[in-house]
Order: C-alpha cells, then sequence, then structure tokens
C-alpha cells in the first residue's frame, strides 16, 4: 500500500553520519548508503545489536553477514592472514563491490555474523558516507541489504523505510546507490584461483585479470535452478534461500532470436490479459517498440548492462506497487554484469525459465 509505504518512510528518523556512528557504537541498528545498495549495519563485536539485524530483516540465523571495513588497519585482528591472491584483489578493488571470504580470527566479531562458520566475509564500500560511517563508530560494522528477508534489495532511502521503519534505530539518506547488486563474493586460494560464490558489481573478466590461477564458480551456482536432492550446497549460505521475488508470478524468456522472443512474450502477456491479470514487462530498450502491457519498465540498452543493474531492484519494487499480477522478462547475456542481473533475475522468477 503506497500511501502507508510513503508515511513509513517519512517516520524513519533520518540522521547525519556522526549520529549515526554514536548509535553504532553504542549497540543500536542504522541503515547507510553503500556504491551497491544500502546496508543495515550494527557493530559486528557486539551479539546483541547484532541479532537486532537478524529480527529486523527476519533474516534466518544461519546466513553470515558481511564485516564492513573502512582502511585495511581494520583487516588485522578480524582474518588470520591475507594471501597473496587476497593482497592483489584488494589492492585491485578495494575500496569497491567485492567481498572476500577469509580464515576468521575466533572470537573477532559475534558469532552470529559468521554463522558459526571458521571464515569471515570483508568488504571496504566505495561510498564516502559508508567511509565515514565506519571510521567514526570505531567498528567492524556487520551490514546485510537493509530490506526484510525475501524482498529486493533497497537502492534508496525510501525502500528501505518501506521495509524497516520501526524495526531500525536510523537510516543516513545518500540518494541512490550506484551499481544496483550487490557486491561479488569470492574465495581465493593459495594456488591463485578465485571461485566466485555469489556474482555481483565486480565481474568475472575483472577477477581475471588479477587470479593467476583463473576464475570460476562455485558449484552450486552452476547447477542452480535444477538443484536435486543431494546437489552440493553453496559455500555462500544466503545463495541457497529464494530473493528478491515480487508478488506476482513472473517468468523470464530467453532465445537466440529476439524476434521470436518477444513474439513469444507478448502472446503469454496476452493470455494473461485475457484470463484478467494485471501485466508487468521488464525488457531492454532495443526492444521496447514490440511489446505493450500494463506496466513496461525499460531496464536500459543491452549494450549497457550497468543500467539494467542500477535499475533492477526499483523495478521489482514497483511490479509490486502496480499490483502486477503476471510478470514476463527479457533474459541478457551472462557475460559480464550480466551474470549478477541474470543470478537476481533468475532467483525473483523462482528459475521459471521458458527456452524459444
Ligand atoms: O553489496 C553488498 O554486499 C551488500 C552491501 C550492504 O554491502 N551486502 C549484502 O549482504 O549483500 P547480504 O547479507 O545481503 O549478503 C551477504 C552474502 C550472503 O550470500 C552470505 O551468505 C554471504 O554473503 N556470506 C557472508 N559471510 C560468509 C562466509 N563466511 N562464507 C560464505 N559466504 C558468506
Ligand atoms: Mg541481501
Amino acid at each position: 500500500n503506497e500511501t502507508n509505504g510513503e508515511a513509513a518512510a517519512l517516520a524513519m528518523a533520518e540522521i547525519a553520519v556522526g549520529e549515526a556512528a554514536e548509535i553504532l557504537a553504542s549497540g543500536g541498528t542504522v541503515a547507510f548508503p553503500t556504491e551497491t545498495v544500502y546496508g543495515l549495519g550494527a557493530d559486528a563485536r557486539n551479539t546483541q545489536a547484532v541479532e537486532r539485524i537478524f529480527a529486523a530483516k527476519g533474516r534466518p540465523s544461519d546466513n553470515p553477514l558481511i564485516v564492513h571495513i573502512a582502511e585495511m588497519a581494520q583487516l588485522e585482528g578480524l582474518v588470520t592472514e591475507v594471501n597473496e591472491t587476497e593482497r592483489r584483489l584488494m589492492e585491485a578493488f578495494w575500496p569497491g563491490p567485492l567481498t572476500l571470504v577469509m580464515p576468521a580470527v575466533p572470537g573477532a566479531v559475534s558469532p552470529r555474523v559468521t554463522a558459526g562458520l571458521s571464515t569471515v566475509a570483508v568488504r571496504m564500500p566505495a561510498h564516502d558516507v559508508a567511509l565515514r560511517l565506519i571510521a567514526a563508530a570505531g567498528c567492524p560494522v556487520a551490514a546485510p541489504s537493509a530490506n526484510r528477508s525475501g524482498r529486493p534489495s533497497p537502492t534508496l532511502a525510501r525502500h528501505v523505510g518501506e521495509d524497516l521503519a520501526g524495526a531500525i534505530d536510523g537510516i543516513v539518506d545518500g540518494g541512490p546507490t550506484g551499481v544496483g547488486v550487490e557486491s561479488t563474493v569470492v574465495e581465493a586460494g593459495r594456488d591463485g584461483t578465485v571461485t566466485v560464490l555469489r556474482p555481483g558489481g565486480i565481474t568475472a573478466e575483472q577477477l581475471a585479470r588479477v587470479a593467476a590461477g583463473g576464475v570460476k564458480l562455485d558449484i552450486a551456482l552452476q547447477s542452480e535452478g535444477d538443484a536435486q536432492p543431494g546437489s552440493p550446497a553453496p559455500r555462500s549460505p544466503g545463495m541457497k534461500y529464494t530473493h528478491y521475488a515480487p508478488r506476482g508470478v513472473m517468468r523470464i524468456v530467453k532465445g537466440p532470436a529476439p524476434e521470436a522472443v518477444a513474439a513469444h512474450i507478448q502472446a503469454a502477456l496476452d493470455e494473461a490479459t485475457a484470463r484478467g491479470e494485471i501485466t508487468g514487462l521488464l525488457a531492454f530498450d532495443e526492444h521496447l517498440p514490440l511489446y505493450h502491457a500494463e506496466t513496461i519498465i525499460s531496464l536500459g540498452s543491452l549494450d549497457q548492462l550497468e543500467t539494467a543493474a542500477h535499475r533492477l531492484y526499483a523495478a521489482l519494487r514497483r511490479l509490486d506497487e502496480d499490483g502486477v499480477t503476471f510478470i514476463m522478462a527479457e533474459a541478457c547475456p551472462e557475460e559480464g554484469l550480466g551474470s549478477a542481473i541474470m543470478n537476481r533475475l533468475l532467483k525473483a522468477a523462482g528459475h521459471n525459465v521458458t527456452y524459444v
């Protein structure tokens, strides 16, 4: 309900960085912008504070959190060692949308942050507000995306208000986030290999320029969608949950011929309209003239996938706001940022894909 959403967003305490840092230092929870999506932060060392994150989000407790730092000195005490590959990745991509899963110093952060794993996921965000906040708070900041679990990640302060008003202690409004999808989560081996546990803002192609031993996808990501009982569990626990799902039924159509894809999509939309559904479409600029539907959202040009990443989560929220009950979506090539975009789209659609 849009009016309530807006009222709730207004009711959120919008605060400045200094005040937000004090709240974090005293065990509270604060939402803040990063270059990827808004995060919901708490002092990573403080179990009670971290538990407030899980409560506000309704997040399953076996899903560990990323620890955010503002300077390299904060790594000491968090991880037992930084191998050569990790060091090179940090030099190349920090601050930036890359999260490294590394061996944790036992007791350095609350066991609720690591969900009992022996590793800790760390990243240094490339956002001035986030960096100033973490530095002023004087602690490592555990922060998942600042959405209710299962909702699209927030790329605007308003999205955070819609999901979490009343459940957290404040928000620092930094305007729209940049990248729009979350960080890439990787593990880097001593042998120079980099394993992608979650595709995100840093592409496999970018990683390959740094990873002497090559880049591979976590085996669980390769078989996603046709997971069988007994298939490997993802090493990034969050990847096993349904995510980002709009309320309407959603289907993705893939195929080598854009005209055939468009014809298939339009026929499905027309049938849905005839059944009384409210129809929505996510499509790329190149094909927009081929469609009609009640809500059509452009993901930008296929030549410029940064735009699709930037718009994706707000688009999924808008489909709900418009009351769309039946959603069709085009696919993009799974290269570059397209890997992260398709990963999120497939989750949103519950892996409901038609090949034409
Ligand atoms: O861009 C981002 O990464 C955003 C902003 C706020 O920084 N944060 C974010 O957090 O996306 P979250 O909680 O929504 O996703 C964290 C992911 C989950 O898939 C989680 O399972 C994984 O990182 N993760 C965290 N710690 C891990 C660990 N020790 N081993 C493997 N995966 C881990
Ligand atoms: Mg998330």
